[in-house]
């Protein structure tokens, strides 16, 4: 009774033009492997949880699309969301209705934007963390040795002792913050005693529910309002008005940062987020200047440089030192590396403009 839920409802709008309000990132190949990041990620689950038991999270807009790339899986286990409200409310729609399936169901929660070199490793820490969750009732998530001082992760400090009675080398959280500033997360880092939040989740449906209880009532509440109308006919009136009494809140915001039952097992299976052009950058495989290239593209005196460009489209670029380029879909994008975190900005004003 292992299960696991795919949060696929992102917009990952730091992957502009590429990712797109109409084809998010992890519809795309993106790493040029054709699989896109959604079938990779229920690709890395095999043998770990039955196929019946796979539940992907997603808007009701990218419904179909999650179909188109997993045909294989039931329609009735594509949750559509009517709007995003971020991963609390995904979580707590997909925990419910496992749990009304099964309340001592062990559930993984894993983000759909991930990439994971070695996947046999990955399967093995993943078993472990399946196995404490089962027989204790605490909330794990996987921990990442950080590389830099990114701001975009939550940074976990442990405990590192080994009397705290858990299997499988789990270690219980002192703190959890999300997102820190650039202060704090070079302290973190320097430090030597914090992980990243992978953000891959497991526990059992009912412990994860409790936390919803003392944590985020207000959106416990209203799945515990709808309880009987999950997995019936009902479910789809119920979930349109229960969203729009959902606040906007990640799991890490309102249920990582503040519970006292949080464990963390440190792992090592060559994970990164592909959040950013940069992330694309740094796993890739460089020119001997050091750009990354995926496209039809001759380069004259270009170092450091992420390129990405459809292939129907031959591009030729001189001079330029440290770029992204980026097209997709009528959409061309070229902006400094150093800079790429203002690629949100400029979705909003192209947004605002339309
Ligand atoms: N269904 C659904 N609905 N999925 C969502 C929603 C939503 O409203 N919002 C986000 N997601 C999905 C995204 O598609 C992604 O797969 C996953 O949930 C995580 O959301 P992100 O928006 O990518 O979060 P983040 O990267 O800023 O931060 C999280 O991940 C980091 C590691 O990658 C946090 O958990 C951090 O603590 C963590 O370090
Ligand atoms: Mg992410």
């Amino acid at each position: 009774n292992t299960y696991l839920v795919v949060m696929a409802g992102g917009i990952g709008s730091r992957f502009w033009p590429f990712s797109r309000t109409n084809h998010p990132k992890q519809f795309h190949d993106v790493m040029g492997v054709g699989r896109s990041m959604l079938q990779l990620t229920v690709d890395r689950f095999q043998g770990v949880c039955p196929p019946e038991n796979v539940f992907v999270v997603t808007n009701r807009d990218y419904t179909e699309l999650v179909h188109q790339h997993l045909p294989e899986l039931p329609l009735d286990q594509i949750l559509g969301e009517p709007i995003g409200r971020n991963t609390a409310p995904c979580i707590a729609y997909a925990s419910y209705r496992i749990m009304q399936r099964d309340p001592q169901a062990v559930i993984i929660v894993t983000p759909a934007d991930h990439a994971v070199l070695r996947e046999e490793e990955f399967r093995s820490t993943i078993t472990r963390a399946v196995d404490a969750a089962r027989t204790h009732e605490v909330l794990i998530t996987l921990g990442i040795k950080p590389a830099r001082p990114d701001t975009g992760y939550g940074y976990i400090q442990y405990l590192d002792q080994d009397d705290s009675g858990m299997p499988g080398g789990l270690k219980k959280v002192k703190t959890f913050t999300e997102k820190p500033n650039l202060e704090l997360a070079k302290m973190f880092v320097e430090s030597g005693d914090f992980l990243w939040n992978s953000g891959l989740f497991v526990w059992r449906a009912d412990v994860i529910v409790q936390a919803f209880h003392s944590y985020l009532s207000d959106i416990s509440e209203v799945f515990d309002d709808g309880l009987a109308q999950l997995g019936t006919p009902q479910e789809e009136d119920f979930i349109t008005q229960a969203y729009t009494r959902c606040r906007n809140i990640s799991i890490d915001y309102g249920i990582m940062e503040k519970a006292d039952n949080v464990y963390v097992l440190p792992a090592d299976f060559g994970w990164s987020d592909l959040g950013t052009w940069d992330s694309l950058h740094r796993i890739g495989r460089p020119d001997e200047c050091n750009n990354v290239v995926d496209g039809d593209v001759i380069l004259y005196d270009t170092c450091e440089c992420v390129i990405k460009t459809p292939s129907e489209r031959l591009v030729v670029v001189q001079g330029l030192d440290g770029y992204i380029v980026a097209e997709y879909d009528n959409v061309l994008l070229i902006c400094k590396r150093t800079e790429e975190q203002r690629v949100k900005e400029f979705v909003a004003d192209v947004k605002a403009k339309k």
